[in-house]
């Protein structure tokens, strides 16, 4: 059984069947009673790839770099539920006070990303490329990772980035270290490092589960050493999904996220974090035509908000992110009712000895962001 089986029972016996027997208007009534009745000691802060049905109840809205600068100010807020998923819930534990509670209504809201990347590998890794480099890595953590990756970063006097931080934060890395690690995203560190000139013979892919690289150049070369993850979400645009859009409507913009393939973002028009894609979109003239590479409920969003630009996903067949619709009404209530009767359940707490190094590299970014 994995972790995710036992999260599965864990989460299915919390949940009484009532949540199930509630009507829609009933759970928007009873999580609006509660939010007011705590006013200022509870918070909620939502990722913009949350549904609906969680997103409009969020007292802020944001990408994960401004989820985490919003909960490092949360001062009054004596419990945060977060609406996003594990790391999320881990960062914002990581950057408040320890009589804080964050709470995360579903454990398994994970991360497919944040769980290709293990602590024990990444030691076991890291001995091989100080093997190989010597004492010449910085690394570099995506914040899409747990909180013992940024730990082991911070540690190693490394730092956080998002996806509206990366290139900043390569570029202060490699004035501390002639290379990086840069860890899950191989995607997000390669198309960034690209951007910045650096070529691809300069980037070697580390393959944790065989813990070798995959490199066929001169090893002195090697810049940027990419750890072998990715989002199981972006990965599913390709460039077949551009030609064809391009064709049917030469007139159209392709703006994806850069947790897309390398070859998409060459390929796309646009490319940026989460907050370029919602900022380009908000911006573009009334009447342009936009296919997006980024999560559906995102996609599906800003279709609503912007009824006078034609919008579509980029891949025609497109989920949403499975893990962020873990969080959904029945959850977030049942998590507040229980919050209301005086029990914190799904408390998100990062051990203290992991906390003081992942704050490092937290911090490191955020002075930067
Ligand atoms: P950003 O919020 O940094 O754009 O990250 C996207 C994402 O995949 C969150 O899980
Ligand atoms: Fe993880 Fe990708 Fe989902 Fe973001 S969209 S939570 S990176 S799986």
């Amino acid at each position: 059984m994995d972790v995710l089986d036992v999260l599965e029972i864990e989460s299915e016996v919390s949940l009484p069947a009532r949540y199930s027997e509630l009507s829609e208007k009933e759970m928007i009534s009873r999580v609006l009673e509660i939010k007011e009745k705590f006013g200022k000691r509870l918070f909620m802060p939502g990722h913009h790839y949350q549904k609906d049905e969680v997103i409009r109840f969020a007292d802020a809205r944001g990408d994960s770099l401004k989820l985490a600068q919003i909960c490092a100010t949360q001062d009054d807020a004596e419990f945060i539920i977060f609406c996003g998923v594990h790391f999320m819930a881990e960062t914002a534990d990581m950057l408040t006070q320890p009589n804080q509670k964050v709470i995360l209504s579903d454990l398994r809201a994970g991360c497919s990303m944040a769980d290709m990347a293990d602590i024990d590998q990444t030691l076991k890794g890291w001995d091989v490329m100080q093997d190989t480099f010597g004492d010449t890595i910085l690394p570099l953590t995506y914040v899409n990772s747990t909180a013992a990756i940024k730990g082991f970063v911070g540690k190693h006097g490394g730092a956080t980035v998002t996806s509206s931080n990366a290139a900043k934060m390569i570029e202060w890395a490699f004035t501390q270290k002639e290379r990086i690690l840069f860890l899950p995203d191989q995607h997000l560190g390669r198309n960034t490092a690209y951007d910045l000139g650096i070529p691809l013979e300069q980037m070697a892919v580390w393959a944790p589960l065989e813990n070798k690289f995959e490199y066929e150049g001169n090893f002195e070369d090697v810049k940027v050493i990419l750890w072998k993850g990715h989002c199981s979400v972006h990965e599913k645009f390709n460039v077949k999904h551009i030609e064809n859009l391009r064709k049917n409507d030469p007139d159209i913009n392709i703006i994806v996220h850069p947790e897309c393939t390398f070859d998409v973002v060459r390929a796309s028009d646009y490319d940026g974090s989460t907050n370029y894609i919602i900022n380009t979109i908000a911006k573009a003239p009334a009447g342009s035509k936009w296919a997006i590479g980024t999560e559906m409920n995102l996609v599906n969003r800003l279709k609503d908000e912007n009824p006078d630009k034609e919008i579509s996903s980029l891949n025609p067949f497109m989920c949403p992110c499975l893990t962020m619709n873990r969080i959904d009404l029945p959850h977030l209530l049942w998590s507040m009712e229980k919050l209301e009767q005086g029990e914190v359940v799904n408390h998100i707490t990062v051990p203290a000895e992991v906390t003081k190094n992942a704050v490092l590299a937290l911090n490191r970014m955020l002075e930067r962001s």
